[in-house]
């Protein structure tokens, strides 16, 4: 993994930011995104940094905003060219009752995990050189109550991600579908997010196998 530039979104929190310390261990070049915690992420670049990150990029990134992603995907491709894994993460959950879900929360969540990532893949893919990782969810396998919408942006995620692997064969493209995990999204209760970030690592790095447009599920890997 030494000096492989890794763009992880959404990684100033949770299961992104531990997957950037994870690079960052291996002499990565780790691109890391925030959305609206600029310190959060700013901390956490200095950290792969300590850790022995050949390179660090921070940039502010709203995966609901096409300029804002255009303008990530401008800045990457003029400091790097390339990137060789872009792992998208960024999500967010809103865990309620479908009919105590708002329009704002339906959107939030369709724009962000589903049409957020999508647009993310068309902005990038162009400049992907290896593979790209969609950290889906259990709950794009499973249907869970209170979690409709969320599961509607999961399922839709594999489905994208499937058919996206059978137009670019050349490139590993495949999700990793953590279970509950304790980060913020979840109220801080599950497992550690470092084992979802050995997990997408493992993935990356070919230690596990991911077949195209397949699922790697985080807890085969690490019951
Ligand atoms: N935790 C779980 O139990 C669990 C289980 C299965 C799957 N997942 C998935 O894992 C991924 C990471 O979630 P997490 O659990 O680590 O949650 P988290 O700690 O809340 O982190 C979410 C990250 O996404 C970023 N983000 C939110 N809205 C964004 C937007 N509009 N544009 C760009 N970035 C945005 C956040 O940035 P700021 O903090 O800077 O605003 C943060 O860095 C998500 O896709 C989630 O669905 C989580």
């Amino acid at each position: 993994m030494k000096g492989q530039i890794i763009l992880i979104t959404g990684s100033s929190s949770g299961i992104g930011r531990e997957t950037a310390y994870r690079f960052a261990r291996e002499g990565a070049k780790v691109i890391l995104t925030f959305y609206r915690g600029k310190a959060r992420g700013e901390r956490a670049q200095r950290r792969c940094r300590r850790l022995g990150a050949k390179d660090t990029f921070l940039l502010h990134l709203d995966v609901t905003d096409s300029r804002s992603i255009k303008a990530a995907a401008t800045k990457i491709a003029r400091k790097y060219r390339k990137v060789d894994y872009l792992i998208n993460n960024a999500g967010v959950l809103a865990f309620s009752p479908f009919r105590r879900q708002t329009s704002r929360n339906i959107e939030r969540q369709i724009r962000t995990n589903l049409e957020g990532l999508i647009k993310m893949t068309s902005a990038l893919l162009p400049f992907v050189r290896k593979g790209i990782i969609n950290i889906a969810s259990a709950a794009g396998e499973e249907a869970y109550a209170q979690m409709s919408v969320y599961c509607a942006t999961k399922f839709g995620v594999r489905g994208f991600t499937q058919a996206l692997a059978q137009e670019h064969r050349r490139l590993r493209i495949g999700c990793v579908n953590p279970d509950q995990t304790a980060t913020r999204l979840s109220g801080y209760v599950g497992r550690p997010p470092a084992e979802v970030a050995e997990v997408v690592y493992r993935t990356v790095s070919g230690a596990v196998k991911m077949k195209p447009g397949g699922d790697v599920d985080v807890w085969e890997i690490i019951p």
